[in-house]
């Protein structure tokens, strides 16, 4: 990857200064209201044209001009900083960096002693101040050299507590944003009290800060990167943020109970050469699309104090940081239309038609609308302008639309009132909407599904022929497949001796698959392949599986609560179906596999541990079954029900035992999307080896 990123491209001095009105217009909006009718990419792509037109001709640059700008010289505010906020250089790759830590090294004379690296929040930057442990005042950044008083939100900003831990005088600075969560929170309140959204957690967070009296309640989160003394600090305090390393600085800053940029990707902050920083930004942007809040890059700063005075400062931003910046996840486009598509098991799901986007690396076309409660929530219309969101295998999601880009020629979206697959009426009562019909709505592609290749795999059943079978009344699902008769397939059209013959001898070859293909013919809902699999393995008969209730289907691998639950439904619901093929002489073993009641009885070889695969960690205080186990005996107890124990959450963590008093260990797990028990539940997992 090079590292001179595209701009936009500027001919003469009419598309200049129109260029220089959008982008000061767009800078206004997203340092003000928080909402720009550019995505960021856009934005930068047109301050890059202006600063390379500018470059070319020095003598036509407009005073209003946002290239070289903090805050693209959107300005706002009238409390002063104590010290300038300042912004961040970018680089956009290994070379990029590489040159830069080596204009650092060659400016200071000397070898960097380490480097500091951190996720690059992608929120708004804010001054705290703390006078005697309190919380005293809040400013943006504004432009940079003075900002506004934000101090009425104080109370709705978690990691930003109201008293520190210890009674110091500080300012922190550091990024608030609104994690995904929040977001969702806020939209939703906003559209029910003002009937508008904002287009995406960044916006949500500038907005918000912005507001004095909200008419809704909104949270949001801070992060912290800096500290500085103040006038009021004391002496030991002023010393210790003067004179020690920035990673240093940040542990003090998380000890005073405030949440900081630094611990979102521990451990590892920091490293001691530029070939190490690159290590840890490959684990940052891998850990980026599991985190519940945005990043737009990685912050590396020089870690030494004498090494961050030595570089200093230039008017714009400082000569010892650098900012690494991720390739956009969100861009703005078309909402073109909404499809309602009727899935294998009668689910009625929307799906947002896009106007074609790429977004990290891939064009989006569709994004999933989870229901038409989501729908509304959003406040989508036919037409709008909306933000999509998509980090790395991540699904494409509309995050909202962008209200102030309507034209007033988006129509609403039609939500269906029948099925829209077979007319008949929809089953509301869950999140996830369903035809009253179920998987008979759908029934071809059910069936269809049940005799592909990897589950029941029965030749010449294409979907004209089970068309045929369905519209003649010979069946209703797959099940009645194998009590058809020769006379019946035979009175089919287009069917001779012979292919009726082969048909028959294909579905009776059927009856002899194995449970899990069986299973997976089934259809369940939340289920593939591999999960049939799993579970055909974990319970050896169909009869265990239909006994098993939702702690027994948490016992496999894979299967957490939600599923669980979903399981057991889905199971009864299939009765009837699971019936049929009992009566019909379907296998309904699996080979191989021993069960439940054979694992438990001692020295049998158990085929699937509860923890195959797994890496686990403890934390805090064990309770329940485990309670007075040392951690050494819990980790042994993971290990005898197949997974490995750790001491450190990270992306590889499968599962987290969250006892009393567990801190940071949870945190990071739940901002991981790490699944998360209590010692209780975990015991019921493996209580064949307790
Ligand atoms: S250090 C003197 N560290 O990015 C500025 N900034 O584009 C030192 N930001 O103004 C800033 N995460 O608002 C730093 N871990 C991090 C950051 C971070 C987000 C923001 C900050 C800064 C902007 C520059």
């Amino acid at each position: 990857m090079s590292d001179s990123p595209a701009r936009t491209e500027i001919g003469d001095l009419a598309a200049y200064a129109a260029a220089v009105q959008t982008a000061v217009a767009a800078s206004a909006a997203y340092y003000g209201e928080g909402d720009s009718p550019l995505d960021d990419d856009a934005f930068d792509r047109l301050v890059r044209g202006i600063a390379a037109y500018e470059a070319e001709h020095p003598d036509e640059v407009l005073p209003e001009s946002p290239a070289g700008k903090v805050a693209g010289g959107a300005v706002v505010g009238d409390v002063p900083h104590t010290v300038p906020m300042l912004s961040l250089d970018n680089v956009f790759s290994a070379e990029g960096l590489r040159m830069w830590a080596a204009r650092l090294v060659r400016r200071l004379g000397r070898e960097v002693a380490a480097w500091s690296v951190e996720p690059k929040l992608d929120g708004m930057a804010i001054s705290a101040r703390y006078r005697g442990g309190r919380l005293v005042r809040l400013v943006t950044r504004g432009d940079g050299a003075a900002g506004d008083d934000v101090s009425h939100c104080a109370g709705m900003i978690l990691g930003l507590p109201a008293r520190l831990a210890r009674p110091l005088t500080v300012e922190l600075r550091g990024e608030v944003l609104m994690t995904r969560a929040q977001f969702e929170a806020a939209n939703a309140a906003r559209t029910a009290a003002v009937g508008t959204t904002f287009a995406n957690p960044r916006s949500a967070a500038a907005g918000s800060l912005r507001t004095r009296d909200h008419p809704y309640k909104v949270e949001m989160t801070f992060f912290a990167y800096g500290a500085l003394p103040v006038d009021g600090t004391d002496d030991e305090t002023a010393a210790r943020l003067r004179d020690l390393p920035h990673s240093r600085v940040m542990e003090l800053v998380a000890g005073l109970g405030a949440n900081t940029a630094a611990a979102t990707s521990a451990p590892g902050t920091t490293a001691t050469s530029i070939e190490g920083v690159l290590e840890r930004v490959e684990e940052i942007a891998a850990l980026r699309a599991g985190l519940d809040f945005g990043i737009d890059g990685i912050v590396i700063k020089a870690d030494a104090a004498a090494d961050q005075a030595d570089a200093g400062l230039s008017s714009r931003a400082p000569r010892w940081a650098v900012a690494y910046k991720l390739p956009a996840v969100e861009k703005i486009t078309r909402l073109l239309d909404v499809e309602w598509n009727v899935g294998r098991t009668g689910v009625i799901a929307p799906r947002a038609v896009l106007e074609p986007v790429e977004v990290d690396g891939s064009t989006v076309t569709y994004a999933t609308l989870h229901n038409a409660a989501d729908i509304e929530r959003r406040g989508l219309m036919i037409g709008d302008h909306v933000t999509v969101y998509k980090a790395g295998d991540v699904i494409p999601r509309v995050e909202a639309p962008v209200v102030h880009l309507r034209s007033g020629q988006e129509r609403p979206v039609e939500i269906p009132a029948a099925c829209p697959r077979c007319g008949d009426e929809i089953d509301a009562s869950q999140q996830r909407w369903r035809c009253v019909r179920g998987r008979a709505c759908h029934a071809v592609v059910s069936v269809r599904y049940a005799v592909a290749r990897d589950q029941f795999d029965i030749e010449g059943l294409g979907e004209g022929r089970i068309d045929q079978l369905i519209a003649t009344g010979l069946i209703t699902d797959f099940a009645d497949l194998f009590t058809l008769t020769h006379e019946q397939v035979i009175a089919l059209d287009r069917m001779g001796e012979t292919s009726t013959t082969a048909l028959l001898a294909a579905i009776e070859g059927a009856k002899a698959k194995p449970l899990n293909k069986v299973f997976c013919a089934l259809g369940v809902r939340g289920t593939g392949r591999s999960m049939s699999r799993r579970i055909a393995r974990h319970f050896a008969t169909m009869d265990a599986i239909r006994a098993a209730d939702a702690a027994a289907f948490q016992e496999v691998e894979g299967v957490g609560p939600e599923r669980a639950a979903v399981l057991v439904a889905e199971i009864a619901e299939l009765a009837p179906l699971i019936d049929k093929l009992v009566a019909a002489g379907v296998t309904m073993t699996e080979p191989g596999a021993a069960g439940p009641a054979a694992r438990e009885a001692p020295g049998e070889d158990a085929p699937s541990l509860p923890l195959a695969g797994m890496s686990v960690v403890a934390t805090g205080a064990m309770s329940g079954p485990l309670d007075g186990l040392s951690r050494d005996r819990v980790n042994e107890l993971i290990e005898r029900a197949g997974g490995t124990a750790s001491s450190s959450v990270s992306a590889r963590t499968s599962l987290l035992v969250a006892g009393e008093r567990a801190g940071s260990k949870k945190a990071r797990a739940e901002r991981l999307g790490i699944e998360i028990v209590t010692p209780e539940e975990f015991a019921a997992r493996v209580a064949a080896f307790l």
